[in-house]
């Protein structure tokens, strides 16, 4: 979609879609096109009230080209309730409206009112950016014209200050090309998206050669000599073998290396078949998006670094891909992870917390990271507990989890803290023959794999596990996410929790004349 923010609509060529505001009430400002139609449509429509999402659309004739334009009366409710996140809120009654008109080219005509805080340019970069995320759409694979797509191209905005639009704009735009670049990667189907492509797509086309986040491969081989044998045993199964991909970004110009690092980890199993404790043949298409968690991580990186966040962060996704063959891990296998606890697996398809295992172990090691955040569709009863609609959290650190949850609000992810439980940590360290299994009982699944987890975190680091198995997927009448498809969840929430750890540059300190007056040279 392209935008534009102009001072004058005058300016908004080929504009075939005029949306004009309407606050509660049906209060509106100078920024209609004309006040003696709007009225008349208005009396003609009295559901219409100027409630938050409300649309009333109607055409005319355009003074300037004699050519029919359609108007959007766009309800926008309270304007003192208006913020950035109230905003988002508008985004999908407008593409409603906007598809439904059959149109490419819209401008908005922002405005403002007694009792609005939000600036017209803040109001403009936040909806025409949450208009962009509801209006993904992935249809790569279709050869015909994709009905459902909406027709929108361009969407501008009439502002006062068109720099200052642009400049917030350009924030928020670099963490939406994060989250749509999540949102491909969780679409694409399996045979195209697997661990050697997918390390390829990180390397060479999503941080080429020159940009900021710095890119290692470990290949099986090198993996095997790392000793992450609870990695490996997942792929061992398909032909196409693991793979880890480290991310490390050390601020815009690199300066930052020298930093402890925030470190973000994420289960990238590009689809899980269950292995030999086979799936059911339902839905198991859905199980290409097992690396959803790897995708919010790279969708992060990538949004951090478009915005050259002041703050080092280290980032490894674990890459495999689960199937059953004869060369397949067995339930009952024991496996050696790369920290040395041994692992008897009882269930193969509870594959996520294996590859997680050596990802915790190897970042820990090798950046020593104060916090570690990990990111993955790790289990179907986190499903079960809070739908599509909540990501779980679990943490060993209060104030971690508050800033996970505060950074999801702000963004229309939503999360629900589930509890840690040294009854399960025990369950994990109850097998017969090695230190781990794999699975604990039938019930409270989620935290039995955080549980496991939490067995590869070094002692005094502060660590948080969302469990996204619900939300990776898009639940319908998201906000700003399409219905029905991989959503990308976690890239904007990462993005944000990470940006709250970014380094403010030190306050210069206030030098008084008597300071200076009692130097002594
Ligand atoms: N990838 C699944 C979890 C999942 C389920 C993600 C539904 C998204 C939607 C995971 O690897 C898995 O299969 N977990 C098992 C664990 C069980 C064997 C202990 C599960 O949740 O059933
Ligand atoms: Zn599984
Ligand atoms: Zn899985």
């Amino acid at each position: 979609m392209d935008t534009y923010f102009e001072e004058s609509f005058e300016n908004a060529e080929n504009a075939e879609v005029f949306v004009g505001l309407v606050f509660a009430n049906n209060v509106f400002g100078k920024n209609v096109i004309s006040d003696t139609e709007v009225k008349k449509h208005l009396a003609a429509n009295p559901k219409f009230e100027g409630k938050r999402g409300q649309t009333l659309t109607y055409t005319t004739i355009n003074d300037y080209s004699d050519e029919v334009l359609h108007i959007v009366l766009l309800g926008v409710g309270e304007p003192s309730a208006l913020d950035e996140k109230t905003t988002e809120l508008l985004a999908a009654p407008l593409l409603k409206a906007l598809t439904a008109t059959g149109r490419e080219h819209a401008v908005i005509m922002t405005d403002t009112t007694e009792g609005m805080t939000l600036s017209r340019e803040q109001f403009a970069a936040s909806l025409i950016n949450a208009v962009n995320l509801k209006s993904y759409c992935f249809d790569k694979y279709k050869t015909k014209a994709n009905d459902d797509k909406p027709a929108l191209q361009t969407l501008g905005a009439e502002v006062e200050n068109p720099d200052e639009a642009e400049r917030l704009y350009a924030t928020l735009e670099a963490e939406t090309k994060g989250v749509l670049i999540a949102r491909d990667l969780a679409n694409e189907p399996g045979n195209v998206l697997y661990p050697q492509s997918y390390a390829d797509r990180i390397a060479n086309k999503i941080f080429p050669s020159g940009s900021p986040v710095k890119v290692t491969i470990l290949t099986d081989i090198e993996m095997e000599i790392l000793g992450m044998g609870a990695a490996l045993a997942v792929g061992q199964g398909s032909s196409k073998p693991p793979r880890m991909v480290v991310m490390e970004y050390n601020g815009a110009d690199g300066s930052l290396k020298d930093q402890k690092p925030i470190a973000l980890v994420g289960k990238g199993v590009t689809f899980d078949s269950g292995g030999i404790s086979i799936k059911p043949g339902e839905a198991m298409d859905e199980m290409k998006y097992d690396m959803g968690g790897s995708a919010a991580v790279v969708g992060a990186m990538s949004a951090i670094a478009a915005q050259g966040a002041n703050v080092r962060v280290v980032a490894i996704v674990g890459l495999a891909e689960n199937m059953p063959d004869a060369g397949a891990y067995k339930p009952g296998d024991v496996v050696t992870s790369m920290n040395g606890q041994t692992i008897e697996v009882l269930n193969t398809d509870a594959e996520g917390r294996l590859v997680l295992a050596d990802a915790l172990t190897y970042i820990q090691t090798k950046y020593d990271p104060h916090t570690v955040i990990d990111a993955a569709t790790l289990t179907g009863a986190c499903v079960v507990a809070l739908g599509h609609e909540f990501a779980g959290i679990f943490s060993n650190d209060d104030e971690l989890a508050q800033k996970i949850e505060a950074a999801g609000k702000e963004v229309h992810e939503k999360t629900w803290r589930l509890p840690l439980s040294e009854n399960f940590a025990k369950a994990v360290r109850g097998g017969k023959t090695g230190d781990l299994v794999n699975i604990t009982g039938r019930y409270g699944g989620s935290i039995g794999a955080a549980e496991f987890l939490h067995a590869f975190i070094d002692d005094g680091r502060k660590w948080a596990h969302c469990d996204i198995a619900g939300t990776a997927w898009a639940q319908k009448n998201h906000p700003v996410m399409p219905d029905d498809i991989g959503s990308g969840y976690g890239a904007r929430l990462l993005n944000r929790l990470v940006k709250s750890y970014e380094m403010q540059p030190a306050p210069v300190p206030e030098v008084k004349p008597a300071d200076i007056l009692h130097i002594q040279v």
